[in-house]
């Protein structure tokens, strides 16, 4: 009996504070596992410097809006100017010491930060449900790819960071055989990551792998929504026992810090993945090493021959995957007219068997990031509706949750033939020849992949190289992994080349050390 007046006594208290505070739902878990009491306060989570977690001097705090009920889910500091100077110079410092640990010992971190964050994937999955309204099947998934991620980056460091090379100075005309040249390869100094919303641990971790396993120290700006799950991951760092300073996770205001961090002197390097912020943030960065992976309006192009059940179930994966919030989501289909009218049935057979609803209930469609984003969506859909193209379904929406929706008949006078929706509307573009197709994927500004079906290898390789576009997949929907195959963009899609080797390389720079000989006397037989 007094067991039972306990727990209803508790079922009380906790119901009293879920409804009035919005204690974030996996605050039980935090109870529970007592492992991340230490980074929440009880209202708003703390930001990570030195080793620890602290509130900000600011006092304030800024609200994370659960894109499903539209309600403030959690709470981060908003950190001030002061504290992203401390940061940096934290960073700096901690750098310095980093970079001559040796590489195995690096390596060694890097695993225990894997196994530590896989460990946690349930509270951590919990977290993108909630911040970014990713089916809870998917975020799992997610945090469990990072965690193979910074493996492979620890193994992959240790193999490409290991060798340099030696040149001897006779090869080049007019040089006798008295020089010789070391190269190996060096950290940059201080690393800033800021991933986007969209897959906040997986691209906070690309950057951070490779940063570490290079010998240089991070700095983590994680995007307003996910930067919960971004700061349970960096507490794995935290728990693997990284030096102090090394990692640092701020948060805050992008007004308040988000230029003073991309234009901070003490920055030595930026990896930015996310929208047009990253053209503004390319102008004002000053001479240092820059890795962008931006927007995207990834073709794919059907030929006459191709399988077209493959291609309806790839349409599907590719262009409604988390409801279409992805860079290399498929965002226009470019289909010859003989074969339109079937690939457009069997696609429309399959979206009719798309699940809509909370992310919770692993939805194949859940609601949009937020609702300007559903706006913004929403403003395409209307503008192609004026301009007659053929709704295939009836448009629906209930505060940020679209339903799935796909466009026939689009011209290119309708923005939605250019833009990128990040929602799960998908438009089609009816095509006579293949080089109205290559046409219209190299008139757009963006270039980050594409793809191609058909059984011709011949055609689909000459189709690829016609593309201007970092990436073509033959005969699957365009994707970034695995996570150690290059991924780049042209044109705005992007600067430089990632992928785990690629990242690892681009946060280094050659060093050399020439040996300089006497010159050889010949007469010396
Ligand atoms: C891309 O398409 C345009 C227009 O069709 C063409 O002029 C250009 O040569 C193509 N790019 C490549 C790399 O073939």
């Amino acid at each position: 009996m007094i067991v039972l007046q306990l727990w209803l006594i508790l079922l009380l208290y906790l119901y009293t504070y879920q409804t009035i505070t919005y204690y974030p739902t996996d605050f039980l878990h935090t109870l529970s596992s007592g492992v991340f009491s230490e980074i929440f306060d009880g209202e708003v989570y703390k930001y990570y410097v030195d080793g620890e977690w602290k509130k900000s001097s600011s006092g304030k705090s800024v609200a994370i809006i659960n894109p499903t009920t539209r309600k403030t889910q959690y709470k981060v500091q908003a950190c001030t100017q002061e504290e992203v100077n401390k940061v940096m110079e934290m960073a700096k410092e901690a750098q310095k010491l980093w970079a001559r640990t040796p590489l195995w010992k690096r390596a060694e971190l890097l695993h225990k930060a894997a196994a530590i964050l896989k460990e946690h994937k349930a509270p951590i999955g919990e977290c993108l449900v909630k911040e970014i309204a990713k089916p809870a099947k998917d975020a799992v998934t997610e945090v469990v790819r990072s965690g193979d991620l910074i493996s492979y980056c620890a193994e992959e460091g240790v193999r490409i960071l290991g060798e340099g090379k030696l040149l001897v100075s006779d090869s080049f005309p007019g040089n006798e055989r008295t020089k010789y040249c070391l190269t190996s390869k060096i950290p940059l100094g201080v690393v800033l990551a800021i991933p986007p919303f969209n897959y906040p641990v997986n691209l906070a971790v690309s950057k951070i792998g490779p940063a570490l396993i290079a010998g240089n120290s991070l700095v983590l700006k994680p995007p307003t929504q996910g930067a919960v799950a971004c700061l349970h991951m960096v507490h794995c760092f935290h728990l693997a026992g990284f030096p102090k300073g090394l990692i640092s996770c701020i948060t805050g205001k992008g007004s308040e810090i988000g230029d003073f961090l991309t234009m901070h002197p003490g920055v030595n390097c930026i990896s930015f993945t996310g929208g047009d912020t990253g053209v503004a943030i390319s102008k004002k960065a000053s001479m240092i090493p820059l890795q962008m992976e931006l927007g995207g309006k990834d073709a794919c192009i059907v030929l006459e021959d191709a399988d077209l059940d493959l291609v309806a179930a790839n349409i599907i994966k590719g262009g409604f995957s988390y409801s279409g919030q992805r860079c290399t989501a498929v965002k226009v289909v470019l289909v010859m007219e003989s074969v339109a009218d079937e690939l457009v049935a069997k696609v429309n057979a399959k979206v009719a068997k798309l699940t809509v609803g909370p992310p919770e209930e692993n939805s194949d469609i859940t609601p949009v990031v937020s609702e300007s984003s559903a706006n913004f969506i929403e403003g395409l859909i209307m503008d192609a509706k004026e301009k007659g193209a053929t709704f295939c379904q009836e448009y629906k929406r209930e505060g940020n949750l679209i339903w799935p929706l796909f466009l026939d008949h689009v011209r290119p006078d309708m923005r939605i033939a250019w833009e990128e929706p990040f929602g799960p509307v998908l438009p089609v573009i009816r095509i006579n020849s293949i080089e109205e197709g290559i046409h219209h994927c190299n008139a757009s500004n963006f270039g980050l992949q594409g793809c191609v079906f058909t059984k011709d290898i011949n055609k689909a390789i000459l189709i690829s190289d016609a593309m201007e576009t970092g990436t073509v997949q033959i005969n699957s929907a365009p994707a970034r992994g695995p996570d150690h195959f290059p991924f780049q963009g042209i044109k705005d899609s992007g600067i430089g080349s990632q992928g785990i080797t690629n990242s690892i390389n681009m946060m280094t720079k050659i060093k050399s050390t020439v040996i300089n000989l006497p010159t050889p006397s010949y007469s010396m037989g």
